[in-house]
């Protein structure tokens, strides 16, 4: 199988590359001279997953998001569990049990850099260019991402249950969560305007439409039209997160709140008489500052590196020792 292959290659070439991967600190320059191709691979991998279905790049911008927030940027979120030997990975906890995507792009597109660099390229950087890569090719800033990370031979379901915030967090909540990963309230407010793209499933705003009083009724209207108010009714049932500009990632995002039209309770807690209502309100009417300030935290957010680890030959498995 091709998967056996990719994997030969890569444990053959893994040694060599270990001596030069000694280094602390990211760097933009990485991999310019053991992968000059690589940058070109993944935005052409990305893009033909995005051409084959657009929300793919919102869920792989969420992908590197769920990854860094737990032990750090470094693929914990792509192991998958081991009945067989007990290891359990990040998948079922509850932030990302049948609601994180793109497992299957980033096996894609470390195969075809596995083709060209074998061994070389860690299973985090993917994620981490794949998420700046879905963010430019939907219409967002396009950035240079720092790269040399390891991936972990590890993985934590307690720390992705307990740090990654969930849609009823209040400000608060949402300040502390991010605090503790040494992100600012404005690197906070500024991560969650990708929620300009994608979806969230009716599970995660039923409350917000049905209970909140910080919503426009109109729209209340609209999404309980297709979430209906019992739990274990339409649970699954997708809204898009920005109602105006679903397919764009754009700051339309910011001029919803203001409209009181967040999806969900913690988009609309940024805009609701506290911290954070003057930067949403220059957000939605200056969308290069917004920009700029999205792809600065996003390289914020990635630099929370882990403590070492390895390039993994398979995103989804440790490599043998
Ligand atoms: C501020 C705290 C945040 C909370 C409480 C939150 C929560 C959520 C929830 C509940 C969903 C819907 C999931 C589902 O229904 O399956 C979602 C989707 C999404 N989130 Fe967040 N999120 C936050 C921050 C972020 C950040 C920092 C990013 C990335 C930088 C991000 C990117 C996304 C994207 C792109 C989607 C759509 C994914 C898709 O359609 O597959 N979110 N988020
Ligand atoms: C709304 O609040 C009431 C009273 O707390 C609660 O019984 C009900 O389940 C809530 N509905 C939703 C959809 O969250």
């Amino acid at each position: 199988m091709a998967s056996g292959s990719h994997s030969w290659h890569c444990c053959l070439l893994l040694a060599f590359f270990l001596v030069f991967s000694g280094a602390d600190g990211l760097s933009t320059a990485y991999y310019a001279t053991s992968c000059p191709s690589l940058q070109q691979v993944v935005r052409a991998t990305v893009s033909s997953a995005i051409q084959a279905e657009r929300r793919i790049g919102a869920s792989l911008i969420r992908l590197f998001f769920h990854d860094c927030f737990v032990q750090a940027c470094d693929a914990s979120i792509l192991l998958d569990d081991v009945p067989e030997t007990g290891f359990v990975g990040e998948k079922t906890a509850g932030p990302n049990v049948n609601s994180v995507r793109g497992y299957e792009v980033i096996d894609r597109i470390k195969a075809n850099v596995e083709d060209v660099c074998p061994g070389v390229v860690s299973c985090a950087d993917i994620v981490a260019l794949a998420a700046r890569d879905s963010t430019a090719l939907l219409g967002g800033p396009n950035w240079a991402v720092p790269l040399g990370r390891l991936d972990s031979t590890t993985a934590s379901l307690a720390e992705a249950n307990r740090d990654l915030p969930g849609p009823d967090s209040d400000l608060g909540t949402l300040i502390a969560r991010f605090g503790a990963k040494g992100l600012s309230p404005r690197d906070m407010t500024a991560l969650s305007g990708s929620h300009t793209v994608g979806f969230s499933q009716c599970t995660n705003f039923r409350a917000h439409i049905y209970n909140d009083t910080d919503i426009d009724p109109a729209f209340a209207a609209l999404r309980r039209r297709t979430c209906p108010a019992a739990a274990g009714n339409g649970d699954s049932n997708l809204a898009p997160l920005d109602v105006q500009t679903q397919n764009a990632f754009d700051n339309a995002y910011y001029h919803n709140l203001l409209v009181r039209r967040g999806l969900l309770h913690s988009d609309q807690v940024l805009f609701n008489g506290g911290s954070q209502d003057a930067l949403v309100q220059q957000y939605s009417s200056n969308p290069s500052l917004f920009a700029a300030d999205f792809a600065k935290a996003m390289v914020k957010m990635g630099n929370l590196c882990g403590a070492g680890g390895e390039v993994r030959c398979d995103c989804r498995v440790v490599n043998d020792s």
